[in-house]
């Protein structure tokens, strides 16, 4: 008889504690509400409105994300290539349910995506997916994204500017990643949560003076 094969996920990932969100998305729409006021943002406004002289509230402009994770392996419910192999290691198993603390190092804000970074532990680093940072990256990026060390794209979004998917947010962070690693940064704003960094096309980074951790269990998204 044929054993029927069990079902894949939509994605596997460390999902924030609900007290978790609550202060996660407090601190940083705090950081959104700053932004747009400072005269640094007003001088490349049009990247965000298509207009010079129209205003923008970025709170407004992203809408939240149901449930803030990050995520490890989208599986697609085993459509994605190497869904199953994830799904099957020992690791991911054995690490199911567990509690995890993620260091989120820095804020990117971009006329599509907010999201913060997650600088990943080595223990962390054993649930990344070989290849997960280079997934769906454009031919022309690939090059500077083999380049930076495994786990570069780890992420949770925040938010998407309408009509933006999810996705987006990693392969932002990469492009800017890669920038940085080329010398290629703007302009430089001291803030109190740390050093703001403009890169050119709207995008936006904030290297965080104190890293925000945020407690997450490991599993997968059932919906
Ligand atoms: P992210 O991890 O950047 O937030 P969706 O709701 O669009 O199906 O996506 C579910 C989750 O899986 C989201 O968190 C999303 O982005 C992530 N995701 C969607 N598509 C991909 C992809 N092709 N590669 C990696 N992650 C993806």
């Amino acid at each position: 008889t044929k054993q029927k094969e069990p079902e894949l996920p939509l994605f596997f990932g460390w999902f924030l504690l609900p007290e978790e969100e609550e202060r996660i998305k407090c601190a940083t729409m705090d950081f959104l509400k700053t932004l747009d006021t400072l005269e640094a943002f007003k001088e490349h406004i049009s990247e965000f409105t298509g207009e010079a002289e129209k205003e923008v509230d970025l709170e407004q402009y992203f809408q939240n994300p149901l449930q803030l994770h990050c995520t490890t392996k989208f599986c697609d419910y085993g459509k994605a290539e190497g869904a199953k192999e994830y799904a099957e290691l020992q690791v991911v198993k054995e690490s199911l349910a567990k509690s995890y603390e993620l260091s989120v190092t820095a804020l990117i804000v971009t006329p599509r995506t907010f999201g913060a970074r997650v600088a990943l532990t080595e223990t962390q680093l054993k649930l990344w997916p070989e290849g997960a940072d280079k997934e769906g990256v454009a031919p022309a990026l690939l090059p500077s994204v083999e380049a930076l060390p495994a786990g570069s794209r780890a992420h949770v979004t925040l938010g998407c500017s309408a009509g933006v998917e999810e996705v987006q947010t990693g392969l932002d962070l990469l492009e800017i990643l890669a920038l940085q690693k080329e010398g290629k940064e703007g302009t430089q704003v001291e803030m109190d949560l740390g050093t703001l960094t403009y890169l050119s096309e709207g995008r936006w980074f904030l290297a965080l003076r104190e890293p925000i951790t945020a407690d997450t269990t490991f599993t997968f998204a059932a919906l």
